[in-house]
């Protein structure tokens, strides 16, 4: 792969210099491109456009949720789909519109939805039947008529990693196709005059390269609502579009899969003689994957002769954890020079006391020393997000790039922050 650099050689994210950026926020530090961001949500839009179609791109904020990622996505145009009152919380005091935002998740508390209904939550996709009758209770309480959506397992499997792949028949999320139960919950909301029952949902996993999956998904869900008689006027087909992290990644662009599901459902409303549903994705990682790099700073190392090289950086799965999880592969670059000549392979380890503290498995690398800066690529989605304390290490700062200009967006946390929330135990008042 080709990085672009400046004049001392040193790596460039949008237009400034990544050694800089190591050294005035200090690491490890999440950077995103925030141009490619745009980008990717541009791209989305504009195949709806020309389709000329009603849709709804809502981003997964599950992948990264911070407040200047729901300002870009406002900004843009965009709506965003959140899954915990966290998320709520933190979208709104962005200043996000509530009327632009839906509510997934499988097991979502009565504070949760009560915060959901006061705020003005758009859309929520209700998953299971505690949620329809609370949901209902609540909007009643609340004297509105809620906008729902049924999340429905749809018994696909997307062939991903078994622990991301959420549309098969055994899963947590959503009423069940087969067995009956998302007829009935088409019937209670229906019937429900707290309820407004716009259309159906469901998402068949994550990090998928085929169309194939979206397209079925897409005809299953026209067709179950036109098997129950019913003219849905949303059909949401939920995210997973696939990223690339290695070479062994292939992903088509974003508007492939995006196309696939338009013409599928455009095939289905002509069939059924419907009027074109409005189509929604919610796609996540595609947004702000391949958007995003982690910057760290290179200390030990540890050669085994005949065996392997550790390069130990200042991060790892407390940053990242994906690799440890998922057994997930990403590439790595030296910031300082990231296109001289590679000249050993190592393996990168985090500093967790951990032996699956692995930030890349296999990479190949010029000459490093302590102190240089390395870039791992595509850790935008699912890294902060999913970021912890673990070891007692606080949680990188966040940067924004756009054409040239850095902004933090996320403070590095302190080890004050660490032990705020901590409380003495009072000995004294201990038992003998
Ligand atoms: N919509 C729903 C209902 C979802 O459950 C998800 C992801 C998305 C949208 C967004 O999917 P995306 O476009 O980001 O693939 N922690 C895992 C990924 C878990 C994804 C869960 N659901 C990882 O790091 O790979």
């Amino acid at each position: 792969m080709d990085y672009s650099t400046n004049a001392q050689a040193h790596l460039t994210i949008d237009g400034v210099d990544a050694v800089t950026l190591a050294d005035t926020y200090g690491t490890p530090l999440y950077v995103y491109d925030v141009s490619k961001i745009r980008q990717t949500m541009r791209a989305f839009k504009a195949i709806f456009e020309r389709e000329a179609v009603p849709y709804v791109v809502s981003y997964a904020s599950k992948a990264f949720s911070t407040k200047a990622i729901y300002q870009v996505a406002q900004q843009e145009g965009i709506h965003a789909d959140i899954v915990s009152g966290g998320e709520l919380y933190t979208a709104l005091a962005a200043g996000f519109p509530a009327a632009h935002l839906s509510f997934n998740g499988n097991n979502k508390s009565w504070d949760e939805l009560t915060m959901a209904v006061r705020a003005g939550v758009g859309t929520i996709i209700v998953d299971n039947f505690l949620e329809l009758q609370w949901l209902s209770e609540i909007a009643a309480a609340h004297q509105v008529q809620q906008a729902v959506l049924l999340r429905i397992s749809p018994g696909i499997s997307a062939h991903t990693h078994e622990f991301i792949s959420t549309g098969q028949q055994d899963s947590k999320f959503g009423f069940d196709l087969l067995t009956g139960q998302a007829k009935r919950a088409y019937e209670i909301a229906r019937l429900d005059t707290n309820l407004d029952l716009r259309g159906l949902h469901a998402h068949i996993g994550s990090q998928i390269f085929d169309v194939t999956g979206f397209e079925k998904n897409a005809a299953l869900l026209a067709d179950t609502a036109h098997s129950w008689g019913w003219i849905p006027a949303v059909i949401n087909v939920g995210g997973g579009f696939g990223i690339r992290y290695t070479d062994d990644d292939t992903p088509l662009p974003e508007s492939d899969y995006a196309a696939a599901i338009i013409a599928t459902l455009k095939a289905k409303a002509e069939a059924f003689a419907w009027p074109m549903p409005e189509i929604w994705i919610e796609p996540g990682r595609s947004i702000v994957g391949p958007a995003g790099q982690t910057l760290y700073t290179i200390g030990s190392r540890k050669d085994i002769p005949n065996l392997r090289q550790y390069l130990a950086v200042d991060g790892g799965m407390g940053d990242n954890i994906r690799p440890a999880l998922y057994q997930a592969n990403y590439d790595a670059v030296l910031a300082n020079d990231p296109n001289a000549p590679t000249t050993e392979v190592v393996r990168v380890a985090g500093k967790y006391c951990e032996s699956g503290d692995v930030l890349v498995w296999e990479q190949a690398l010029p000459k490093t020393k302590p102190g240089d800066i390395l870039a791992v690529q595509a850790t935008g989605a699912y890294g902060y997000a999913m970021a912890s304390n673990y070891n007692r290490n606080p949680r990188p700062a966040v940067v924004f790039v756009e054409n040239g200009a850095h902004q933090l967006v996320v403070a590095r946390e302190t080890y004050a922050d660490i032990v705020a929330l901590d409380r003495a135990y009072d000995l004294a008042s201990t038992p003998e």
